[in-house]
């Protein structure tokens, strides 16, 4: 596995790689969720790329780009584990320059308005920015991402047919704690008892899984603005304390709104634990 910092490097190894390149954008605080990502990659490409790069852009003023916790000894470990070829981790000004980036980017509000976009003005323009730019450099064949970011999913899928990028798309299910808590980078910041309440998240979408199954089987039109309330209440008695960004149930494949469970809802969840922000999302048909 080889370890570059700069373009340059990056470019020339990336000439010599033969068949076909993977490629893995992680910000670090690598977890097993970033390492199936890497297995994935390495078992279906001939090469696998990661990045490492706590992307500045992508941070409003008052979240935590500063206390963003930054392990690149033991992340450099999990990429060889995972069978990483070339480890990308660039300082901020080998991807934006020097000075204020000469172009930015704004994603459609239709997407970033919502879920995420919403509670985080601004953050999915730094995401798009900053994976466009990784995809100029790196010129993968494939990329993977996380299901547990579905949202982000959803805008990169959009945003590299907008622009022609010549990549595939993959989405890689979200990986769990054996108590169900989503794997995240952010969990090392949640106290022991935080810890102990926060699979509650996870117990609260199978629970509505478990609502949209019966009311498919049952045949009911169950309107989704009672679910939604009702997981909400239920979660709120769960996790005394908790701040719940959003519990929205949408449609997979647009992210828009429906009446009524329908074939493709999928339920996402934002909430604050103590000062941690947990976001975890699940299919539940309809
Ligand atoms: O999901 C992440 O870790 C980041 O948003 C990404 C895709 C690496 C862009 O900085």
């Amino acid at each position: 596995m080889q370890v570059v910092k700069s373009v340059s490097e990056l470019r020339a190894l990336r000439r010599e790689l033969k068949g076909s390149a993977g490629f893995v954008p992680t910000m670090g605080a690598l977890h097993e969720g970033h390492m199936e990502l890497i297995k994935r990659s390495a078992s279906e490409c001939g090469s696998t790329i990661v990045s490492i790069f706590v992307n500045p852009t992508q941070f409003g003023p008052n979240e935590d780009f500063a206390k963003y916790p930054r392990t690149l000894d033991d992340d450099l470990k999990k990429c060889e584990e995972a069978g990483a070829t070339i480890v990308f981790t660039p300082e901020k000004e080998e991807i934006y320059g020097k000075g204020t980036p000469f172009i930015t980017f704004k994603v459609s509000s239709d997407i970033a308005s919502i879920l995420c976009g919403k509670s985080r003005p601004g953050h999915f323009d730094g995401v798009v920015q900053v994976v466009s730019i990784l995809f100029n450099i790196v010129q993968p064949d494939i990329a993977f991402f996380g299901e547990k970011d579905f949202q982000q999913l959803a805008i990169i899928r959009k945003m590299a047919s907008d622009l022609h990028f010549p990549v595939k798309i993959k989405g890689i299910p979200t990986v769990r704690e054996k108590d169900g808590l989503a794997k995240s980078s952010r969990n090392r910041y949640l106290s022991p008892e935080e810890r102990s309440l926060a699979p509650n998240i996870y117990k609260v979408l199978e629970y509505i899984k478990q609502k949209a199954v019966s009311a498919r089987f049952d045949r009911l039109a169950v309107p989704i603005e009672f679910v939604e309330a009702e997981a909400v209440r239920k979660l709120e008695s769960l996790v005394p304390g908790i701040r719940i960004d959003y519990l929205e149930i949408r449609n997979s494949t647009d992210l828009s709104k429906s009446r009524f469970l329908v074939k493709d809802s999928h339920v996402f969840i934002a909430a604050y634990i103590g000062n941690t922000r947990l976001i975890d999302n699940m299919f539940i048909g309809g």
